[in-house]
């Protein structure tokens, strides 16, 4: 595919993002400095305006809604169901007047197991902004996660599957919302059809061309990445098999890219057992122990006088193991987080 370079970019980001669409099997790529700002381009050139209302789900890190917030739109938080897979249907149908998109997570690379969400947003019109930052790699049949939705976001930070050091995309088949991102990441140069060029305030938000380079060699090489992530994380599983309070959460009717291996604890006070890990000689580093992973509406600068509401991603959270593997963690690292976390475990337990 050739395409007119925008002056600010070069040939390498055009083929990086090409590249891209092609393994993706989706028409448009547009290539951005970071999963946050695929997050906000993806929003925006899918309609999000200051004062509007977007669903968020609880249950996911902060670089989700700071997008959201940026925007000059208002987020509104939804519950999640008992695995954290998906929203909390009943909660998100109550949220949907008015809404002007959904933003489902699929938080350590799971995808729901259902696409009920994508029914209700389309029935009202409503697009679904996914974010896919983690689930590179994951597949509902033959199709890439987050790209039955209007945008998928997908983050390239050096811990992801495809890294190039900081970075991100977002993918669609929408070529109307891929003007509009294009011009959204360069100050509106190119300017989308029927608009004049800089004739918005944008961002530059562009991904640096030895990093597309850097993008394009990663993404020869994915499919390699996912397989090493889903070998290392079957491994952990398989050496905890055995530890009767760890239960293994292995998402259903899909290609899981196993970016985190995700346990829940059957244990008193959990949150406090996953903190302790996190803090021990070899850190076994996990979302709520070592990066404090708490719902969003339980951070304080959203908290209101009506308090935290989703109390099933507080339980989720509380309650779930969610390791945070490196492509450096090799069988023998494994293997010490494993009996790290047995021993542990027992520890817990006999105290
Ligand atoms: C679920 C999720 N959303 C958004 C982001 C933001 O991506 P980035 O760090 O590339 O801005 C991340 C990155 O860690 C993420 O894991």
């Amino acid at each position: 595919m050739t395409r007119a370079a925008a002056p600010p970019l070069t040939g390498e980001v055009n083929a990086y993002e090409d590249e891209l669409a092609r393994y993706l099997g989706v028409t448009d790529v547009v290539a951005v400095s970071s999963g946050t700002a695929a997050l906000q381009t993806g929003l925006y050139a899918a309609g999000v305006r200051p004062g509007d209302r977007v669903i968020v789900p609880a249950l996911t890190v902060v670089m989700t809604v700071a997008p959201v917030v940026a925007l000059g739109a208002q987020p509104v938080f939804v519950d999640c169901n008992d695995d954290g897979t998906d929203f909390d249907l009943d909660d998100l149908t109550t949220h949907l007047d008015d809404a002007a998109a959904i933003v489902p997570v699929y938080l350590w690379g799971r995808a729901p197991d259902s696409d009920a969400v994508h029914h209700l947003a389309a029935r009202r019109g409503i697009p679904v902004v996914v974010d896919a930052c983690q689930a590179l790699g994951t597949m509902i049949g033959r199709t890439h996660a987050g790209l039955d939705a209007t945008v998928g976001c997908y983050s390239t930070h050096q811990l992801k599957l495809l890294s190039t050091g900081e970075g991100g995309f977002l993918a669609t088949d929408d070529s109307e919302i891929a003007a509009t991102a294009r011009a959204y990441r360069s100050h509106w140069l190119p300017p989308p059809p029927q608009s004049a060029p800089a004739s918005r305030i944008a961002h530059n938000f562009r991904l640096a061309a030895p990093l597309a380079a850097l993008g394009r060699a990663e993404l020869s090489g994915l499919d390699e990445q996912i397989s090493w992530r889903t070998e290392q994380t079957l491994l952990l599983i398989r050496l905890l098999a055995q530890v009767k309070q760890l239960e293994a959460l292995v998402p259903p009717r899909q290609r899981w890219n196993h970016y985190a291996p995700v346990f829940r604890l059957h244990l008193d006070r959990p949150r406090a057992f996953s903190e302790h890990l996190a803090a021990l000689d070899i850190p076994v580093p996990n979302s709520t122990g070592t990066f404090k992973l708490i719902p969003l509406d339980q951070r304080p600068m959203f908290a209101d006088e009506t308090g935290p509401r989703c109390t099933t991603a507080a339980t989720v959270l509380d309650t779930v193991l969610a390791i945070a593997l490196t492509r450096a963690d090799d069988h023998t690292r494994i293997a010490q987080y494993a009996a790290i976390i047995e021993q542990e475990v027992h520890r817990w337990v006999d105290a």
